[in-house]
Protein backbone atom coordinates (compact mmCIF):
# COMPACT_ATOMS: atom_id res chain seq x y z
CA UNK A 1 0.00 0.00 0.00
CA UNK A 2 1.40 3.42 -0.68
CA UNK A 3 2.01 6.19 2.30
CA UNK A 4 0.32 8.80 0.90
CA UNK A 5 -3.84 7.24 0.71
CA UNK A 6 -5.58 7.88 -2.53
CA UNK A 7 -8.18 10.56 -1.52
CA UNK A 8 -11.83 8.97 -3.65
CA UNK A 9 -14.78 10.59 -3.66
CA UNK A 10 -18.14 8.05 -3.94
CA UNK A 11 -21.34 10.31 -4.98
CA UNK A 12 -24.81 8.57 -4.00
CA UNK A 13 -21.98 6.64 -0.79
CA UNK A 14 -25.07 6.71 2.01
CA UNK A 15 -26.93 4.64 -1.16
CA UNK A 16 -26.80 0.01 -1.18
CA UNK A 17 -24.19 0.28 -3.53
CA UNK A 18 -22.12 3.17 -2.54
CA UNK A 19 -22.13 2.48 1.01
CA UNK A 20 -20.73 -0.90 -0.15
CA UNK A 21 -17.79 0.54 -2.08
CA UNK A 22 -17.04 2.93 0.67
CA UNK A 23 -16.66 -0.01 2.82
CA UNK A 24 -14.42 -2.03 0.53
CA UNK A 25 -12.31 1.26 -0.49
CA UNK A 26 -11.56 2.06 3.40
CA UNK A 27 -10.80 -1.35 4.04
CA UNK A 28 -8.03 -1.14 1.20
CA UNK A 29 -6.65 2.02 2.80
CA UNK A 30 -8.22 4.97 0.42
CA UNK A 31 -9.07 8.14 2.30
CA UNK A 32 -13.09 8.27 1.08
CA UNK A 33 -15.28 10.90 0.77
CA UNK A 34 -18.86 10.19 0.96
CA UNK A 35 -21.25 12.13 -0.95
CA UNK A 36 -25.16 12.31 -0.54
CA UNK A 37 -28.07 14.12 -0.53
CA UNK A 38 -29.65 10.76 1.63
CA UNK A 39 -33.01 11.10 -1.16
CA UNK A 40 -33.14 6.87 -0.91
CA UNK A 41 -29.95 6.81 1.22
CA UNK A 42 -29.51 6.68 4.45
CA UNK A 43 -27.12 7.72 7.17
CA UNK A 44 -27.29 4.10 8.73
CA UNK A 45 -25.55 2.67 5.83
CA UNK A 46 -22.86 4.09 6.60
CA UNK A 47 -22.82 4.69 10.40
CA UNK A 48 -20.08 2.34 11.30
CA UNK A 49 -17.77 3.95 9.09
CA UNK A 50 -17.86 7.10 10.19
CA UNK A 51 -15.57 5.92 13.72
CA UNK A 52 -12.91 5.69 10.59
CA UNK A 53 -9.80 8.11 10.17
CA UNK A 54 -10.11 7.63 6.56
CA UNK A 55 -13.75 8.69 5.81
CA UNK A 56 -15.65 11.67 6.06
CA UNK A 57 -19.36 11.90 4.73
CA UNK A 58 -20.54 15.35 3.28
CA UNK A 59 -24.17 15.90 2.45
CA UNK A 60 -24.75 17.74 -0.79
CA UNK A 61 -26.50 17.70 -3.64
CA UNK A 62 -24.60 16.51 -7.04
CA UNK A 63 -26.55 18.96 -9.07
CA UNK A 64 -24.80 21.93 -7.54
CA UNK A 65 -20.95 22.31 -8.29
CA UNK A 66 -19.03 20.86 -5.50
CA UNK A 67 -15.31 22.01 -4.74
CA UNK A 68 -12.89 19.22 -2.86
CA UNK A 69 -9.83 17.69 -3.86
CA UNK A 70 -9.80 13.94 -4.80
CA UNK A 71 -8.05 11.43 -7.01
CA UNK A 72 -10.73 8.87 -8.25
CA UNK A 73 -14.27 10.10 -8.48
CA UNK A 74 -17.13 7.00 -8.47
CA UNK A 75 -20.35 8.60 -9.57
CA UNK A 76 -23.12 6.72 -8.40
CA UNK A 77 -25.59 9.38 -7.11
CA UNK A 78 -29.12 8.33 -8.37
CA UNK A 79 -32.71 6.92 -6.95
CA UNK A 80 -32.11 3.84 -8.66
CA UNK A 81 -35.97 1.90 -8.36
CA UNK A 82 -38.87 3.15 -10.11
CA UNK A 83 -41.15 4.04 -7.46
CA UNK A 84 -37.64 6.26 -6.29
CA UNK A 85 -36.59 7.71 -9.64
CA UNK A 86 -40.66 8.52 -10.50
CA UNK A 87 -40.78 10.37 -7.51
CA UNK A 88 -39.46 13.51 -8.80
CA UNK A 89 -38.41 12.73 -12.32
CA UNK A 90 -37.30 16.01 -13.51
CA UNK A 91 -34.86 16.16 -10.60
CA UNK A 92 -34.01 12.18 -11.50
CA UNK A 93 -33.26 13.49 -14.82
CA UNK A 94 -31.00 16.40 -13.08
CA UNK A 95 -29.25 14.44 -11.17
CA UNK A 96 -28.17 12.05 -13.88
CA UNK A 97 -27.11 14.73 -16.37
CA UNK A 98 -26.37 18.16 -14.09
CA UNK A 99 -24.92 15.72 -11.54
CA UNK A 100 -22.51 14.10 -14.14
CA UNK A 101 -22.11 17.58 -15.57
CA UNK A 102 -20.61 19.12 -12.40
CA UNK A 103 -18.87 15.64 -11.56
CA UNK A 104 -16.62 15.51 -15.04
CA UNK A 105 -16.27 19.35 -14.50
CA UNK A 106 -14.90 18.06 -11.52
CA UNK A 107 -12.52 15.09 -12.81
CA UNK A 108 -11.05 17.49 -15.69
CA UNK A 109 -10.25 20.01 -13.63
CA UNK A 110 -8.28 17.27 -11.12
CA UNK A 111 -6.99 16.02 -13.69
CA UNK A 112 -9.19 12.86 -11.71
CA UNK A 113 -9.76 9.45 -13.01
CA UNK A 114 -13.94 9.17 -13.15
CA UNK A 115 -16.17 5.77 -12.72
CA UNK A 116 -19.81 6.40 -13.92
CA UNK A 117 -22.64 4.06 -12.37
CA UNK A 118 -24.84 3.72 -15.68
CA UNK A 119 -27.31 0.96 -16.02
CA UNK A 120 -28.62 -1.97 -17.99
CA UNK A 121 -31.70 0.53 -18.23
CA UNK A 122 -30.01 2.20 -21.40
CA UNK A 123 -30.94 -1.01 -23.61
CA UNK A 124 -34.67 -0.32 -22.61
CA UNK A 125 -36.77 -3.37 -23.43
CA UNK A 126 -34.70 -4.99 -25.65
CA UNK A 127 -35.28 -6.24 -28.62
CA UNK A 128 -31.80 -8.67 -28.73
CA UNK A 129 -31.17 -10.87 -26.11
CA UNK A 130 -28.85 -10.97 -24.14
CA UNK A 131 -27.95 -7.54 -24.65
CA UNK A 132 -24.01 -6.88 -25.56
CA UNK A 133 -22.37 -3.77 -25.52
CA UNK A 134 -22.97 -2.82 -29.03
CA UNK A 135 -26.58 -2.99 -28.53
CA UNK A 136 -28.08 0.51 -28.79
CA UNK A 137 -30.96 0.01 -26.82
CA UNK A 138 -34.75 0.27 -27.16
CA UNK A 139 -36.16 3.07 -25.22
CA UNK A 140 -39.49 5.39 -25.28
CA UNK A 141 -37.88 8.66 -24.60
CA UNK A 142 -41.34 10.28 -23.33
CA UNK A 143 -42.11 7.56 -20.86
CA UNK A 144 -42.39 6.82 -17.08
CA UNK A 145 -39.14 5.48 -17.25
CA UNK A 146 -37.15 8.16 -19.53
CA UNK A 147 -36.29 10.44 -16.52
CA UNK A 148 -33.79 7.20 -15.61
CA UNK A 149 -33.17 6.11 -18.70
CA UNK A 150 -32.40 8.96 -20.72
CA UNK A 151 -30.77 10.53 -18.00
CA UNK A 152 -28.30 7.93 -17.68
CA UNK A 153 -28.02 7.51 -21.70
CA UNK A 154 -27.28 11.34 -21.71
CA UNK A 155 -24.64 11.13 -19.21
CA UNK A 156 -23.15 8.11 -20.23
CA UNK A 157 -22.67 10.74 -23.92
CA UNK A 158 -21.57 13.35 -21.95
CA UNK A 159 -18.71 11.28 -20.21
CA UNK A 160 -17.38 9.99 -23.47
CA UNK A 161 -17.72 13.77 -25.15
CA UNK A 162 -14.93 14.26 -22.27
CA UNK A 163 -12.88 11.30 -22.79
CA UNK A 164 -12.72 12.55 -26.60
CA UNK A 165 -12.65 16.26 -25.89
CA UNK A 166 -10.84 16.70 -22.62
CA UNK A 167 -8.42 13.06 -22.56
CA UNK A 168 -10.48 12.48 -19.39
CA UNK A 169 -9.92 8.91 -17.64
CA UNK A 170 -13.41 7.92 -17.95
CA UNK A 171 -15.13 4.26 -17.00
CA UNK A 172 -18.05 3.31 -17.05
CA UNK A 173 -20.55 0.46 -16.18
CA UNK A 174 -23.69 -0.96 -16.88
CA UNK A 175 -24.83 -2.56 -13.93
CA UNK A 176 -27.62 -5.02 -14.13
CA UNK A 177 -30.15 -5.41 -11.13
CA UNK A 178 -33.75 -5.73 -6.46
CA UNK A 179 -37.70 -6.90 -3.60
CA UNK A 180 -36.51 -8.41 -0.02
CA UNK A 181 -37.68 -5.98 2.14
CA UNK A 182 -41.80 -6.13 1.59
CA UNK A 183 -41.36 -9.70 2.48
CA UNK A 184 -39.12 -9.25 5.70
CA UNK A 185 -41.81 -6.81 6.71
CA UNK A 186 -44.92 -9.09 6.01
CA UNK A 187 -46.14 -7.12 3.67
CA UNK A 188 -47.46 -8.24 0.29
CA UNK A 189 -45.19 -8.55 -2.79
CA UNK A 190 -46.26 -6.53 -5.39
CA UNK A 191 -46.11 -8.66 -8.47
CA UNK A 192 -46.25 -6.22 -11.29
CA UNK A 193 -47.93 -8.21 -14.65
CA UNK A 194 -47.80 -12.30 -14.71
CA UNK A 195 -44.42 -11.82 -13.74
CA UNK A 196 -43.24 -13.70 -16.72
CA UNK A 197 -40.49 -10.85 -17.10
CA UNK A 198 -37.24 -11.67 -16.50
CA UNK A 199 -34.14 -9.90 -14.51
CA UNK A 200 -30.47 -10.92 -13.79
CA UNK A 201 -29.46 -10.13 -9.91
CA UNK A 202 -26.14 -10.51 -8.96
CA UNK A 203 -24.66 -9.91 -5.49
CA UNK A 204 -23.24 -6.93 -4.42
CA UNK A 205 -20.13 -8.04 -3.28
CA UNK A 206 -19.43 -9.59 -6.86
CA UNK A 207 -20.46 -6.28 -8.52
CA UNK A 208 -18.09 -4.11 -6.17
CA UNK A 209 -15.54 -6.45 -7.08
CA UNK A 210 -15.94 -5.95 -10.37
CA UNK A 211 -16.35 -1.95 -10.27
CA UNK A 212 -13.22 -1.66 -8.46
CA UNK A 213 -11.30 -3.80 -11.18
CA UNK A 214 -12.97 -2.11 -14.17
CA UNK A 215 -11.60 1.51 -11.88
CA UNK A 216 -7.87 -0.04 -11.91
CA UNK A 217 -8.06 -1.44 -15.52
CA UNK A 218 -5.48 0.19 -18.07
CA UNK A 219 -6.92 3.70 -19.08
CA UNK A 220 -8.08 2.52 -22.79
CA UNK A 221 -10.16 0.01 -20.56
CA UNK A 222 -13.16 3.20 -20.78
CA UNK A 223 -16.33 0.77 -20.97
CA UNK A 224 -19.58 1.14 -21.51
CA UNK A 225 -18.94 -2.54 -19.77
CA UNK A 226 -22.20 -4.41 -18.76
CA UNK A 227 -21.32 -5.81 -14.89
CA UNK A 228 -24.36 -7.87 -13.63
CA UNK A 229 -25.08 -12.15 -13.35
CA UNK A 230 -26.28 -13.37 -16.68
CA UNK A 231 -28.17 -16.09 -14.75
CA UNK A 232 -31.86 -14.69 -15.62
CA UNK A 233 -34.60 -15.21 -13.63
CA UNK A 234 -38.30 -14.74 -13.76
CA UNK A 235 -40.04 -11.74 -11.69
CA UNK A 236 -42.12 -14.59 -10.51
CA UNK A 237 -39.78 -17.24 -9.63
CA UNK A 238 -37.69 -14.24 -7.38
CA UNK A 239 -40.63 -13.68 -5.50
CA UNK A 240 -41.04 -17.09 -4.65
CA UNK A 241 -37.59 -17.37 -3.96
CA UNK A 242 -37.75 -14.62 -1.60
CA UNK A 243 -41.05 -15.78 0.42
CA UNK A 244 -39.10 -19.27 1.26
CA UNK A 245 -35.82 -17.74 2.06
CA UNK A 246 -37.15 -15.00 4.40
CA UNK A 247 -39.70 -17.68 5.77
CA UNK A 248 -42.71 -14.75 5.10
CA UNK A 249 -45.95 -15.17 5.16
CA UNK A 250 -46.53 -12.42 2.74
CA UNK A 251 -48.93 -12.84 -0.16
CA UNK A 252 -48.00 -11.79 -3.54
CA UNK A 253 -50.31 -8.85 -5.09
CA UNK A 254 -50.83 -8.51 -8.15
CA UNK A 255 -50.43 -5.44 -10.83
CA UNK A 256 -50.44 -3.99 -13.97
CA UNK A 257 -47.70 -4.29 -15.75
CA UNK A 258 -46.04 -0.91 -15.52
CA UNK A 259 -45.91 1.46 -18.90
CA UNK A 260 -42.66 0.41 -21.02
CA UNK A 261 -41.14 -2.50 -18.19
CA UNK A 262 -38.89 -4.51 -20.26
CA UNK A 263 -39.57 -8.15 -20.45
CA UNK A 264 -36.60 -9.59 -20.71
CA UNK A 265 -33.27 -8.35 -19.02
CA UNK A 266 -30.07 -10.26 -19.08
CA UNK A 267 -26.16 -9.15 -19.66
CA UNK A 268 -23.63 -10.07 -21.87
CA UNK A 269 -21.06 -10.21 -19.92
CA UNK A 270 -18.31 -11.68 -21.67
CA UNK A 271 -16.13 -8.47 -22.30
CA UNK A 272 -15.66 -8.00 -18.50
CA UNK A 273 -14.77 -11.70 -18.04
CA UNK A 274 -12.14 -11.44 -20.60
CA UNK A 275 -11.08 -7.55 -19.25
CA UNK A 276 -11.22 -7.92 -15.30
CA UNK A 277 -10.58 -11.81 -15.48
CA UNK A 278 -14.36 -11.43 -13.21
CA UNK A 279 -17.77 -13.44 -13.17
CA UNK A 280 -20.04 -13.78 -10.51
CA UNK A 281 -19.25 -16.26 -8.22
CA UNK A 282 -22.08 -16.17 -5.48
CA UNK A 283 -25.14 -18.21 -7.03
CA UNK A 284 -28.50 -16.52 -6.72
CA UNK A 285 -29.68 -18.18 -3.61
CA UNK A 286 -26.66 -17.77 -1.36
CA UNK A 287 -26.57 -13.88 -2.72
CA UNK A 288 -30.48 -13.49 -1.77
CA UNK A 289 -29.68 -15.48 1.75
CA UNK A 290 -27.25 -12.61 2.75
CA UNK A 291 -28.40 -9.94 1.20
CA UNK A 292 -32.08 -10.52 3.09
CA UNK A 293 -29.72 -10.72 6.46
CA UNK A 294 -28.59 -7.60 5.38
CA UNK A 295 -31.99 -5.62 4.54
CA UNK A 296 -33.30 -7.24 8.05
CA UNK A 297 -30.62 -5.65 9.81
CA UNK A 298 -31.00 -2.59 8.64
CA UNK A 299 -34.87 -2.96 8.90
CA UNK A 300 -34.39 -3.82 12.38
CA UNK A 301 -32.67 -0.92 13.04
CA UNK A 302 -35.39 1.33 11.66
CA UNK A 303 -38.88 -0.66 11.27
CA UNK A 304 -40.67 1.46 8.84
CA UNK A 305 -37.87 2.99 7.55
CA UNK A 306 -37.42 5.01 4.24
CA UNK A 307 -36.00 1.58 2.77
CA UNK A 308 -39.93 0.66 1.14
CA UNK A 309 -40.56 -0.83 -1.65
CA UNK A 310 -37.41 -2.57 -3.26
CA UNK A 311 -39.33 -3.03 -6.66
CA UNK A 312 -37.40 -4.84 -9.31
CA UNK A 313 -35.00 -2.20 -10.30
CA UNK A 314 -32.22 -1.74 -13.66
N1 LIG B 1 -28.90 -1.46 -7.54
C1 LIG B 1 -29.07 -1.77 -8.80
O1 LIG B 1 -29.61 -2.82 -9.10
C2 LIG B 1 -28.58 -0.85 -9.92
C3 LIG B 1 -28.74 -1.25 -11.23
C4 LIG B 1 -28.30 -0.39 -12.25
C5 LIG B 1 -27.68 0.81 -11.95
N2 LIG B 1 -27.53 1.17 -10.66
C6 LIG B 1 -26.93 2.49 -10.40
O2 LIG B 1 -26.03 2.42 -9.32
C7 LIG B 1 -26.13 3.59 -8.53
C8 LIG B 1 -26.39 3.24 -7.08
O3 LIG B 1 -27.59 2.47 -6.99
P1 LIG B 1 -28.14 1.92 -5.60
O4 LIG B 1 -28.84 0.65 -5.86
O5 LIG B 1 -27.07 1.95 -4.59
O6 LIG B 1 -29.26 3.02 -5.29
P2 LIG B 1 -29.55 3.83 -3.94
O7 LIG B 1 -30.84 4.56 -4.16
O8 LIG B 1 -29.45 2.92 -2.77
O9 LIG B 1 -28.33 4.85 -3.92
C9 LIG B 1 -28.30 6.05 -4.64
C10 LIG B 1 -27.77 7.13 -3.71
O10 LIG B 1 -27.70 8.37 -4.40
C11 LIG B 1 -28.17 9.39 -3.52
N3 LIG B 1 -28.62 10.52 -4.36
C12 LIG B 1 -29.69 10.57 -5.19
N4 LIG B 1 -29.76 11.76 -5.79
C13 LIG B 1 -28.69 12.49 -5.35
C14 LIG B 1 -28.21 13.78 -5.59
N5 LIG B 1 -28.85 14.62 -6.45
N6 LIG B 1 -27.11 14.20 -4.95
C15 LIG B 1 -26.46 13.39 -4.07
N7 LIG B 1 -26.86 12.15 -3.79
C16 LIG B 1 -27.97 11.70 -4.43
C17 LIG B 1 -29.27 8.73 -2.74
O11 LIG B 1 -29.60 9.42 -1.53
C18 LIG B 1 -28.66 7.34 -2.49
O12 LIG B 1 -27.88 7.32 -1.34
C19 LIG B 1 -27.23 4.46 -9.15
O13 LIG B 1 -26.62 5.43 -9.97
C20 LIG B 1 -28.02 3.48 -9.99
O14 LIG B 1 -28.60 4.10 -11.09
C21 LIG B 1 -27.97 0.37 -9.63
Amino acid sequence: MSIVAKRVLVTGGAGFLGSHLCERLVAQGDDVLCVDNYFTGRKDNVAHLLGEAHFEALRHDITHPLFVEVDEIYNLACPASPIHYQFDPVQTTKTSVIGAINMLGLAKRLKAKIFQASTSEVYGDPSLHPQPEGYRGNVNPIGPRACYDEGKRCAETLFFDYFRQHNLKIRVARVVSNFIVQALKGAPLTLYGDGSQTRAFCFVDDLIEAVLRLMAAPDHATGPLNLGNPQETSVAELAELVIALTGSRSPITRRPLPVDDPAQRCPDITEATALLAWQPTTPLTDGLTRTIAYFDRLLGNRIGGTASTVAVAA
